[in-house]
């Protein structure tokens, strides 16, 4: 038994955990002599991912396919996980899919968003957290973003559902930080992944690689209840200080170079 298994339990819930951070974060959990359970739509991915895992460390992985926007997929993954007790919780889908206005995107792409970065975070803590904090052993980690800090253009609702994952995981980790249940929102800028690729040209934009995103924040999981990656104060506060909200949301909304 590693350290991590014995400090949180044997078996990690990876939601969205097949590529970028989730498949960093499933490497790292699997060195640290975690099994994982890895969750996400395209099966074949999910399959590469889990294939790459077992080939590299003696571990047990899962997969599930689901679609974590959809009304009942944290009872399924509960469902899918009812045998096994899981002691860490990784809840990293999230990411934009389009850089769009408001106005730009249908009401179901907004609602679907809603659903996959908030609602089903929400059910998940709850659901894996719950018996978690009954054991008095786990972790949760909430994978939220510099657009969380304020509103910015073609960012509104998903700044806000990451404005929600920030709070929530804070909330939680003031609630359960006497139970031996680690929480901790994870704050990232722009990092290399397949998703952000696919929504935008970096161009010569600094990149986070996700292996140093997840092993720093596996380094930190006691850190909580928020570390900024790449930030030089990673358990401060937002980087736009003081400024007022107004100059923070235009700061926001400015094209970046
Ligand atoms: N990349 C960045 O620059 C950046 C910056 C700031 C914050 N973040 C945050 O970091 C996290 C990871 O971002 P990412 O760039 O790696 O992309 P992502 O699309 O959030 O994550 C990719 C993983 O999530 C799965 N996934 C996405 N939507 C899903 C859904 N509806 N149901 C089930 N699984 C789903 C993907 O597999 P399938 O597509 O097969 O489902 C894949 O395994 C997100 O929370 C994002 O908000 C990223």
């Amino acid at each position: 038994m590693t350290d991590f298994s014995r400090s949180y339990g044997s078996w990690a819930v990876i939601a969205g955990g097949s590529d970028g951070v989730g498949a960093a974060f499933a490497h790292g959990l699997a060195a640290r002599g975690m099994n994982l359970v890895l969750v996400a739509r395209r099966a074949a991915v999910l399959d590469e991912c889990a294939a790459a895992v077992t080939s590299e460390y003696p571990v047990q992985v899962r997969t599930v396919t689901l679609d974590l926007a959809g009304d009942t997929a944290i009872a399924d993954l509960e469902r899918a996980t009812a045998d096994l007790e899981i002691g860490m919780l990784v809840y990293n889908a999230g990411a934009d899919t389009r850089s769009a206005e408001f106005l730009e995107r249908t009401l179901d792409d907004h609602r679907s968003l809603v659903h996959r970065n908030c609602i089903s975070v929400l059910e998940a803590a709850y659901r894996f957290g719950g018996p978690m904090v009954a054991r008095g052993r786990g972790a949760v980690v909430l994978i939220t973003s510099g657009a969380a800090w304020a509103g910015g253009r073609t960012l509104s609702s998903y700044g806000a559902t990451k404005a929600f994952d920030l709070v929530l995981g804070e909330g939680l980790w003031a609630e359960w930080r006497d139970t031996g249940v680690h929480v901790l929102s994870l704050v990232l800028g722009a990092t290399d992944t397949p998703s952000l690729h696919r929504t935008m040209d970096p161009g010569d934009r600094a990149l986070a690689d996700p292996h140093d995103v997840a092993e720093q924040a596996l380094d930190h999981l006691a850190d909580g209840p928020t570390w900024i990656y790449g930030s030089e104060n990673p358990t401060g506060g937002s980087p736009f200080g003081s400024l007022d909200r107004r100059s923070a949301v235009l700061a926001m909304s400015a094209p970046r170079h």
